[in-house]
């Protein structure tokens, strides 16, 4: 990893969440899961399900508890090990909300209002939203900072959130004169995977709100449904050129040989060298092929860690008490630092 961020003596520490609403597809998978389980064997890793966060939009009470399940099973399936990194929900963890206060406090509304994300979400609605997915920026900077998170793997559409990350965590050191009490978290989104985008369109990213299941392979697919997303994925009338250069202004197919680089840990110019020439009518059944072959034993493990839901609650409650141990005594540094009456 990087160097340590500016100021900061602290531990590194990897902080990243994933919210429990709807069920995972290849973004998230080559986006985030997968760095997860790399860069766990080298540092200190907290992995949070955040529920609180997937509550900014209309979840139903009945079906929450379970899709928190699903994330953990998901997260356990990929090979996140509840030995090395922590793994827990968000709404176990009060230190979350109570940061989040505080740094409302501090964040300025016109950051709020430069947040693409919201108004993608909100579209022509933003009136209508809940106040809590416009605030929900700020909900992800106090995740990160209640831990003094140093590194944080992401796909490429949390960029923006970083950056308000930083900006809260270098206004709070700046206004309470604590030069390096917060990190700076940096962002890790470098590598191929970093933004998957629709099958169905390649100027869209793939995403759990796309109304067309066309458009992304899910963790729970299973191997004709994946061949059947990767045969109808849009494409042109050309041919697999030999350059990276050569994509420009091929979206879809740009798309294509980037899944099949980050599955297969190649870079794209191998893929490029293996099938240059060739038509999708052999490129598409190799990625479907490939697609299966590493997605399959994930969804099968997956499964079998559902079937065993008492499994997951132990591993999340344990992993929720590690995490307030930590979290808890940065936020009460945090009341001290702003002053707050204490006995
Ligand atoms: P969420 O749940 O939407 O997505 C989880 C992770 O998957 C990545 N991702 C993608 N990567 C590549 N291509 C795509 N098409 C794609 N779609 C999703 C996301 O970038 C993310 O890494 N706000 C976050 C959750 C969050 C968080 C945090 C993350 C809350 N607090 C603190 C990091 C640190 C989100 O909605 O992710």
């Amino acid at each position: 990893m990087s160097e340590k961020p500016t100021d900061y003596n602290g531990p590194e520490r990897v902080f990243s969440g994933v919210q429990p609403s709807g069920s995972l597809h290849l973004g998230n998978y080559l986006g985030a899961l997968k760095k997860f389980v790399r860069l766990q064997h080298e540092h200190d890793c907290v992995f949070c399900i955040v529920d609180l966060h997937a509550v900014t939009v209309w979840q139903d009470p009945k079906a929450l508890a379970d899709q928190t399940r699903h994330i953990a099973a998901a997260f356990l399936a990929c090979g996140v090990d509840p030995k090395k990194a922590i793994i827990y929900p968000q709404s176990r963890v009060r230190a979350h909300t109570e940061l989040a206060w505080y740094f409302n406090c501090v964040a300025r509304i016109g950051w709020l209002n430069r947040m693409t994300q919201f108004k993608d979400k909100a579209g022509k609605n933003s009136e209508k939203m809940s106040v809590g997915l416009y605030d929900y920026p700020v909900l992800q900077a106090a995740d990160i900072l209640a831990f003094k998170g140093t590194h944080v793997p992401v796909g490429e559409d949390q960029k923006q959130h970083l950056e308000l990350s930083r900006d809260i965590a270098a206004k709070f050191n700046n206004d309470f004169d604590v030069p390096g009490f917060f990190p700076l978290p940096e962002p890790l989104i470098q590598g191929p995977g970093a933004r998957i985008m629709s099958l169905r369109d390649g100027s869209k990213k793939m995403s759990k709100s796309d109304p067309s299941d066309l458009s992304r392979i899910n963790f729970t697919d299973d191997a004709d449904l994946i061949a059947k997303k990767i045969r109808k994925a849009k494409t042109d009338a050309g041919v697999i050129p030999e350059t990276s250069e050569e994509l420009e202004g091929r979206p879809e197919l740009s798309n294509l040989i980037g899944i099949y680089a980050a599955l297969s840990e190649q870079p794209e110019d191998k893929v490029l060298a293996e099938y240059a020439g060739q038509g999708f009518g052999v490129f598409k059944p190799a990625l479907a092929e490939l697609a299966v072959e590493k997605l399959k034993p994930i969804t099968e493990l997956m499964n079998r860690y559902l079937a065993a839901p008492d499994e997951i609650d132990t591993i999340l409650s344990s992993g929720a008490d590690r995490a307030d141990n930590i979290a808890t005594p940065i936020v009460a540094e945090v009341r001290d630092i702003m002053g707050f009456w204490k006995v």
